[in-house]
C-alpha cells in the first residue's frame, strides 16, 4: 500500500533553505545569527502593556472577521496620515500576519492555472503562495548596477502580457532592499489597468525606507476601484514579529468576500493582540523613527564593512533590513553559508533560499546592535584571511 500523500502542488513547494541552515546552527553559542528578518530588541513596552492590560481585562473572545472596528479605524487614520489621502476603514481587513495577508489576497483573486509575475529575488513566500493555489509564477529579475539594485521596467512590461492575472511586487524588497522608484508606479499601474492585471503590493517594509518616511506606494495613485491590493504587517515597523498581526487594504468590492475567506482561514485576529496593534498605531511614530535611524546606521556600518573586504559586491539597500552581497569566486551560497557556520561561527542566509536569482548571494539581516554587526564583520574578515 502506498503512503497517503499531499497534493502534488504541496509536495512541489520549496523547503526553506533559511530554516535548514538556521536549524543546523540554532542554539549554538559559538554562532552569531543574522539569518532571520527581525530586530534583536523586543516590541516597545507600551505595546506589550496595552495587550497585557487587554488580556487581563478579559478581551479574550472572538472578534469580527475583518478585525475590531477600533483597529480598522486606527489603521484608516494611520494610512490616511501616511499617504496623504483618505483611505477609509471600509477598505481594510485585519489579518493574522503579513504572510496571512498575502495568502488571503492570493486566495481572493488567483486560481488554478493563472499566470502570475513576481519581481525577484524575493522572500520565498511571495512566489510559493500562488503555487499553493496551482498558479504558475514567472519572475522578472532585479539586477545590481552601479552599487544599487535596479528593475528593468521594459522587461517587466513585456512579462505582464495580456491574460496575466497578477503582479506580485515587494518594495522595499526582501532580500535586496530595492525600492520601486516613485516614477515607475504610474506606467506599471496604467499597463495593469489596460490588461486587467491585479497588483498585489507587499508593503511590509514601507516604513523602513532610507529615502523618506514611507516608500512609494501604489495606494497613493490607485483609485478605490483599481485592481490594487496592499498587504502589510505590524512585524517589521513596530518590532512585532511574534504577534502575528497584519492587514490588507482592498478595493471596497473585495472586502465582503475577503471577510468570508477570513472566516474559513482564521475566523478573526486575537482580541487582546488587536489592543496592542491599536496602541502601536496611535503612539508608535517615535519608535518607528528611532528604528529607522538605528537601521540606517547599521546598514551603513554593514555595507561599508562588506565593501572593505576584497572581492565583495554589496549594493546599497534603500530600504528593509538586509544587506544582499556576493563574494567573487564563491558561487555556491548554501555551501558557503554552511561553511561560515562551521568555520567562522557566522550565521547568514544563503541567497539561493530566495530563488534562482539569488544564487551566489548571501543575506545579512543588519537589524542588530552595532557591536554584534561589528563582531560578525570581524569573523567574516578572519574567515576569508584564513
Ligand atoms: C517581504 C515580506 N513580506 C511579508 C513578510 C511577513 O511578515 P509577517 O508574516 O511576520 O507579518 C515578510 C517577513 O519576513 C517579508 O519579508
Amino acid at each position: 500500500m502506498t503512503a497517503p500523500a499531499a497534493r502534488p502542488e504541496v509536495l512541489a513547494l520549496r523547503r526553506s533553505e533559511i530554516r535548514i541552515l538556521a536549524n543546523a546552527g540554532m542554539g549554538r553559542s559559538d554562532v552569531l545569527p543574522f539569518w532571520f528578518g527581525e530586530s534583536d530588541l523586543p516590541t516597545p513596552l507600551f505595546i506589550r502593556e496595552a495587550a497585557a492590560e487587554a488580556a487581563l481585562a478579559g478581551k479574550t473572545f472572538y472578534t469580527h472577521n475583518l478585525g475590531r472596528p477600533d483597529l480598522r479605524a486606527a489603521l484608516s487614520a494611520y494610512l490616511t496620515r501616511l499617504h496623504g489621502l483618505a483611505i477609509g476603514a471600509e477598505r481594510i481587513a485585519v489579518t493574522n500576519s503579513g504572510v496571512s495577508a498575502l495568502m488571503i489576497a492570493a486566495q481572493t483573486v488567483i486560481g488554478p492555472g493563472d499566470r502570475v509575475v513576481a519581481v525577484a529575488p524575493v522572500w520565498p513566500n511571495v512566489v510559493e503562495i500562488p503555487r499553493v493555489l496551482s498558479a504558475t509564477v514567472e519572475t522578472v529579475a532585479l539586477e545590481p548596477a552601479q552599487g544599487r539594485w535596479t528593475l528593468d521596467l521594459d522587461q517587466l512590461m513585456r512579462a505582464l502580457t495580456p491574460g496575466t492575472r497578477a503582479l506580485f511586487l515587494n518594495s522595499p524588497n526582501n532580500p535586496t532592499g530595492w525600492t520601486l522608484p516613485a516614477e515607475d508606479r504610474a506606467p506599471i499601474l496604467a499597463h495593469c489597468r489596460r490588461h486587467g492585471i491585479w497588483i498585489i503590493a507587499d508593503d511590509v517594509y514601507e516604513r523602513l525606507s532610507y529615502l523618506g518616511d514611507c516608500a512609494p506606494s501604489f495606494l497613493e495613485l490607485a483609485d478605490a476601484g483599481d485592481r490594487v491590493i496592499s498587504t502589510n504587517s505590524f512585524s517589521k515597523a513596530w518590532r512585532m514579529t511574534g504577534w502575528r498581526m497584519g492587514w490588507l487594504t482592498l478595493p471596497p468590492s473585495l472586502v465582503e468576500p475577503v471577510g468570508v475567506l477570513l472566516e474559513y482561514n482564521t475566523s478573526c485576529a486575537p482580541d487582546f493582540i488587536q489592543s496592542g496593534a491599536v496602541a502601536a498605531l496611535e503612539q508608535g511614530e517615535p519608535d518607528i523613527r528611532a528604528l529607522r535611524d538605528e537601521l540606517m546606521a547599521s546598514r551603513d556600518q554593514v555595507v561599508a564593512g562588506l565593501r572593505a573586504l576584497p572581492g565583495f559586491e554589496a549594493p546599497t539597500p534603500d530600504g528593509g533590513m538586509y544587506a544582499f552581497f556576493r563574494i567573487e569566486g564563491r558561487g555556491d551560497s548554501m555551501a558557503l553559508a554552511q561553511d561560515l557556520i562551521e568555520r567562522a561561527g557566522l550565521g547568514l542566509a544563503p541567497g539561493s533560499a530566495v530563488g534562482p536569482e539569488g544564487r551566489g548571494w548571501l543575506r545579512w539581516c543588519f537589524a542588530a546592535r552595532p557591536e554584534k554587526n561589528a563582531q560578525g564583520l570581524e569573523r567574516l574578515g578572519r574567515y576569508l584571511a584564513a
